[in-house]
């Protein structure tokens, strides 16, 4: 990658961009394999909704018009659907450009942001490049600690970001905790919570937060990305107080959203089987690798997301290398500072197998 400009604006000349997992093409051309599984990105194993791709179909007629820059039949839809107004929606360019819309929206530069680390790593990326000055609270035993995110806020905290679940551990912070951290926070301190592996949680703690953002300053982001399948679309969404998404949508881009991305997430809300047998597909897959890790007596984070974090050690990198030359792509984590671990995507019951076996192969070398 070659060096940032010396005419960018200061706050982003210390930056590197994000760097997404390899993709299967690139894989396969460089190791010459005709089979290569990506358990990289935490995407759906199940590929898209049905009924999202046959909605795409029938919008792709009318790609020479420009989107609905409102949604609004998607907005319809989903305020139906959470029983809330639909002034409280906002759509993105994926759950990533809600992210950048609302340190765009509240943050002034020089103003504080908080997050926590290692989490997802958008936040701290786009907040720096706002030229916010940002407040970073380590993870205690990979999971949030929200007491010390509390204790970092200041009145002059704009926003705080939680990621529930988390990635890259996959823990997620309790309804006890998220109320604790609520109560009693300055009044112009705004809490984005992204929600984009919500539809993967089954844990009866894990807190409900619509009824919270419709009455205090928090944003609930959630994505058609992960358990709906549309990662390749980019459509996400976020639920808050009218004021605040007002707020957002001045500094929107019109047309943020395309019309495939539009007609697909539509439908795909109306896929309730594809979501159950993803949801279904997502747990077998959690609970047959756990199995196997404790087997292989490995450690890994519990996940209530689909994915997990694995401690390896020191061989990480070359368990990684070893996996893609057997056409595994996994999640190397030294980007995140979590040297020693990777991250494994849950994928279908012959994906994991497939990736286990690897697992298995490598480490008995
Ligand atoms: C915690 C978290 N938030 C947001 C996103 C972005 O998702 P989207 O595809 O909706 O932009 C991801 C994607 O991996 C994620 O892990």
């Amino acid at each position: 990658m070659p060096t940032i400009d010396p005419r960018a604006r200061e706050a982003i000349r210390g930056l590197t961009a994000y760097q997404p997992g390899t993709p299967i093409e690139d894989v396969q051309r460089a190791l010459k394999l005709s089979s290569v599984i990506k358990l990289a990105s935490n995407e759906n194993a199940l590929g898209p909704s049905p009924k999202a791709l046959a909605a795409l179909r029938r919008a792709a007629g009318s790609l020479h018009r420009y989107p609905d820059s409102t949604c609004r039949a998607q907005r319809a839809a989903l305020a139906k659907k959470l029983k809330v107004e639909p002034t409280s929606l906002i759509f993105g360019n994926g759950s990533d450009e809600l992210i950048v819309l609302a340190l765009r929206a509240f943050v002034d530069p020089g103003e504080q942001v908080v997050v926590a680390a290692p989490t997802f790593l958008i936040y701290e990326l786009q907040a720096r490049a706002c030229g916010a000055s940002v407040t970073v609270v380590p993870l205690k035993d990979y999971r949030y600690d929200l007491a010390a995110m509390k204790a970092a806020v200041s009145p002059h905290t704009k926003l705080v970001f939680i990621a529930n679940p988390d990635n890259p551990t996959g823990s997620y912070v309790t309804r006890r905790e998220l109320d604790a951290f609520l109560r009693g926070l300055p009044a112009q301190t705004i809490v984005f919570m992204d929600e984009a592996y919500y539809e993967f949680v089954g844990a009866a703690d894990y807190p409900q937060t619509l009824r919270q953002a419709a009455d205090r300053p928090l944003i609930v982001t959630r994505t058609f990305s992960k358990a709906y399948g549309l990662a390749g679309l980019r459509i996400g969404y976020g639920i808050a107080q009218p004021s605040l998404i007002a707020a957002m949508e001045a500094v929107r881009e019109p047309f943020n959203v395309n019309s495939l991305a539009q007609a697909a997430a539509a439908a795909a809300l109306e896929d309730g089987a594809f979501l159950a047998k993803t949801r279904r597909t997502t747990d077998e897959g959690r609970r047959y690798l756990s199995k196997e890790f404790d087997r292989l007596k490995l450690r890994y984070v519990p996940s209530a997301a689909n994915f997990i974090l694995i401690q390896l050690g020191p061989g990480a990198p070359a368990v990684v290398q070893a996996l893609l030359r057997r056409g595994v792509i996994v999640r190397e984590m030294s980007g995140w500072k979590l040297s020693g671990c990777i991250r494994v995507t849950v994928g279908t019951m012959a994906e994991n197998r497939r990736f286990v076996a690897a697992l298995k192969h490598t480490l008995a070398r």
